[in-house]
């Protein structure tokens, strides 16, 4: 018995210290062999390491690498490795390459990137990214995580019954840039442009958002898209992911686009990705979107002519086995040389060093010290909380009626399919969670609670339990609802039909309302907007939150913003559609701007200008914010390139606008902006100051788009200056119909929030 015990416990012991030191991937300093090559001799630049280490494998050892699950070289002592691991928003076991076990049961959770972007919080955004790769590299040294981490997803939410809307941050592809840039830049840790602390990948490139709708699924549908679209829409956030964030990967989609596969597709990939954004990274594919081409979408005759036309159009990595499989044949037929399959190995491998795997020793490299220790610690969590603090959006509340208060309001009825949520509060793509605090437990600590779920699951097939939850609201001081949807509603391989609330959920929210002893509050748990036209217009409810999916934390931050301990500040990243809206579009239309001619509405808040429920950009706060411009200027001379100074200056035009490229940006001066934010209320809180600009009348649009935004905290009473520094090229410019970026001479509007319009007139410097 005790030998037992006692071999128990040093097996345990056994497991304690692999999980605590890695071998290392490569160039083991042990190796006697390895030791004096050159690929392994870290002082040398890593352009040369690569290219020895390329010029030592040979051909069937190359093609094992250009999957996810690559093998290992062991004549060269270099271990196997798995690419696929996930860090949406915090680390996850969705890919093979992570595990939780041993000494990482779990990671820090935070809320659903959905409800991040609500917090209009860049900083915060990078802050997550930076706590995401502490726990990731942690768990690498521990030997139970990759390094590689396909995250984040910035396509664009472009209709809301995307049942991966949630992984996003939003319909606005400025928003989506700039959550791209700052979360990338968190991840991989900027220090030094040959280093990565972990290597980020952005995601599905491109005109990728449909799953499964109407039997149309992701893996045979074609996208038509428009040059003009693809240009200030879809691309928008991939271009910003590269050029800005320095990501060191994007993966190409399921999808085709205009009729080719994204991931053979020589202008998206190679021209586009590495040729105008210049990638210093790897192309990889979605999982067994190479097969998909072929087996699927019989897009190419044979599989060697799947595997040749992927990496002749730049793909560098194959998510599955059909690149392992079918290169060599692709090679033997003639369809592909061994130099393209060097050029793919030179991407990944590039990677793999400035990660530190050909270093030897990981305990010995930075980020060596991250052990168990620096998971799900208590600031770690902490950042968790704050986020779903942050991203809470109070959509409603009539007078009066929030903050609750723990006096007036000792008991609280919580009911609903969603108040005692757990798992439900992490959304997809998630990981195992350090703790969860339930939305009941949260409202527990301010108050007593009668807990009644009203509905069996967020489905609501029935009404049967309807009459002990109208019985607790009669019983309680308040009542919080809380209701929406979850995984089995909305995910990814299941688009919504429809944007209501689900079942009887509808009744169930009316009911408990109108036999309410108190307050009633709706808290909407959900990723994708959902038309809730019936509570806004039903008095009995006194105010509406919408939380997304709000982490591993959310019924803390739940109750705080319930009972005021936190003001809310979070505005919509996403136009709340009527049910009507939805029921005459077609998902698959990915026409972004309104056609009259054909009934066609538009989409998002930039195109569409029919009813919604609520708009983009929306969200209360229980104080109230005035904005006032103390700086902004009236006039923008705009340079042209010298080499056209003599051209006839109307040949540059179209429609009074000015190719970019015909522009001297860099010595054009930026915008400047000085916005006062005043707090007129009685609560200290944070504002978002959103700014949007119209183009001249008659120009491609005269919609308004997002080209900035500024959070800052303002004490009651006070003011606070925000500076925007705001580019004419970048941020005025709009694609024309050929996709081509263009400036319109004349009068620019730019909106300040809701409140303020400021007209700018930019006009060219002829230089005479
Ligand atoms: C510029 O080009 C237009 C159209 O080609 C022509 O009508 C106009 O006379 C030209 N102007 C000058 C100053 O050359
Ligand atoms: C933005 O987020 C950071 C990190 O959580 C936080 O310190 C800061 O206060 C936030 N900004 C505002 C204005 O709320």
């Amino acid at each position: 018995m005790s030998r037992n015990y006692f071999f128990l416990f040093f097996l345990f012991l056994c497991l304690i210290l692999s999980a605590e030191a890695r071998a290392p991937f490569a160039c083991d300093p042990r190796n006697g062999l390895t030791r004096s090559m050159r690929f392994c001799k870290v002082n040398l630049p890593i352009k040369v390491r690569v290219q020895d280490l390329i010029g030592r494998l040979n051909l069937q050892e190359k093609i094992r690498l250009l999957v996810n699950n690559a093998a290992g070289v062991p004549r060269f002592g270099i271990q196997g490795y798995e690419w696929w691991s996930e860090a949406l928003h915090g680390v996850s076991d969705v890919g093979p390459g992570t595990k939780f076990q041993g000494a990482f049961p779990g990671a820090t959770s935070f809320p659903q990137v959905i409800t991040s972007a609500a917090s209009f919080n860049a900083t915060l955004w990078q802050a997550i990214g930076e706590v995401v790769s502490d726990e990731a590299r942690a768990m690498y040294n521990g030997g139970t995580a990759g390094l590689t981490y396909w995250s984040p997803n910035v396509n664009i939410f472009r209709d809301p019954r995307w049942g991966r809307g949630q992984e996003t941050p939003g319909e606005d592809p400025f928003l989506a840039a700039k959550y791209a840039s700052s979360y990338v830049q968190g991840l991989q840790g900027h220090y030094n442009k040959n280093r990565l602390k972990v290597a980020a990948c952005c995601k599905h490139y491109t005109a990728y958002d449909l799953d499964n709708w109407n039997g149309i699924d992701r893996y045979h549908f074609n996208a038509r898209v428009s040059k003009q679209d693809l240009e200030d829409t879809y691309n928008v956030p991939f271009k910003a992911c590269v050029e800005e964030g320095q990501v060191a990967s994007v993966m190409c989609s399921y999808n085709q686009v205009n009729g080719k596969p994204t991931c053979a597709d020589v202008d998206l990939l190679r021209n586009t990705i590495r040729g105008q954004w210049r990638l210093n990274g790897y192309i990889v594919s979605d999982c067994d979107s190479v097969g998909v081409m072929y087996d699927s979408q019989h897009y190419t005759r044979t599989p060697e002519e799947a595997a040749a036309d992927t990496i002749k159009a730049g793909l560098d990595l194959d998510c599955g086995p059909f690149l392992a499989v079918h290169t060599e044949g692709a090679i033997t037929k003639g369809l592909l040389t061994e130099a393209d399959v060097n050029q793919a190995l030179t991407n990944t491998i590039t990677v793999q060093m400035r990660l530190g795997m050909f270093d030897g020793e990981p305990s010995a490299q930075p980020f060596g010290n991250l052990g168990p220790k620096d998971v799900c610690t208590p600031a770690h969590q902490d950042l968790a909380l704050q986020t779903a603090h942050q991203g809470i959006v109070l959509l409603q509340n009539r007078p009066g009626s929030l903050p609750l208060s723990a006096d007036q309001h000792p008991t609280i009825a919580v009911i609903g399919p969603n108040a005692d949520a757990t798992v439900t509060m992490i959304g997809n793509y998630a990981g195992v969670a350090c703790g969860y605090t339930s939305p009941l437990q949260g409202i527990s600590r301010y108050a007593k609670t009668i807990h009644e779920a009203g509905c069996i699951g967020v489905a609501c097939n029935s009404n049967q339990q309807f009459g002990a939850a109208i019985s607790a609201a009669t019983h309680a001081d308040a009542t919080v609802l809380v209701m929406g949807l979850d995984q089995s509603i909305e995910a990814e391989a299941l688009d919504r039909k429809s944007v209501l609330l689900p079942g009887h959920q509808q009744e169930l929210i009316s009911r408990v309302a109108m036999a309410s002893r108190g307050p009633t509050i709706l808290v909407l748990m959900c990723g994708g907007p959902v038309d809730v036209s019936f509570a806004k217009n039903d008095p009995k409810i006194s105010a509406i939150l919408w939380i997304g999916y709000p982490g591993q934390a959310g019924g803390t931050a739940i109750a705080d913003v319930l009972f005021g301990t936190t003001n809310p500040g979070g505005k919509l990243p996403m136009t709340w559609y009527p049910q009507d809206y939805v029921s005459k579009i077609s998902m698959a239309d990915l026409a972004m701007r309104a056609n009259p001619a054909r009934g066609y509405p538009g989409r998002t808040y930039r195109f569409y200008k029919g009813p919604v429920v609520f708009p983009f950009g929306f969200g209360l706060s229980y104080t109230s914010f005035t904005h006032s411009l103390a700086q902004a200027p009236t006039k923008m001379m705009l340079a042209l390139k010298n080499q056209i100074p003599n051209t006839n200056i109307s040949k540059l035009h179209t429609n009074n606008a000015i190719r970019v490229l015909h522009t001297n940006c860099d010595s054009t001066p930026s915008l400047s902006l000085h916005i006062d934010v005043t707090n007129m209320g009685k609560m200290d809180g944070s504002h978002t100051v959103l700014v949007y600009s119209t183009p001249p009348n008659g120009a491609q649009s005269t919609e308004k788009h997002l080209i900035g935004f500024e959070k800052v905290h303002v004490s009651a009473g006070s003011q606070q200056r925000v500076r925007m520094n705001l580019h004419v090229c970048k941020h005025l410019s709009r694609a024309d119909e050929f996709g081509i970026r263009r400036i319109s001479m004349g009068e620019h509007i730019i909106h300040i929030g809701y409140d303020l319009k400021h007209q700018i007139s930019v006009q060219v410097d002829l230089g005479n």
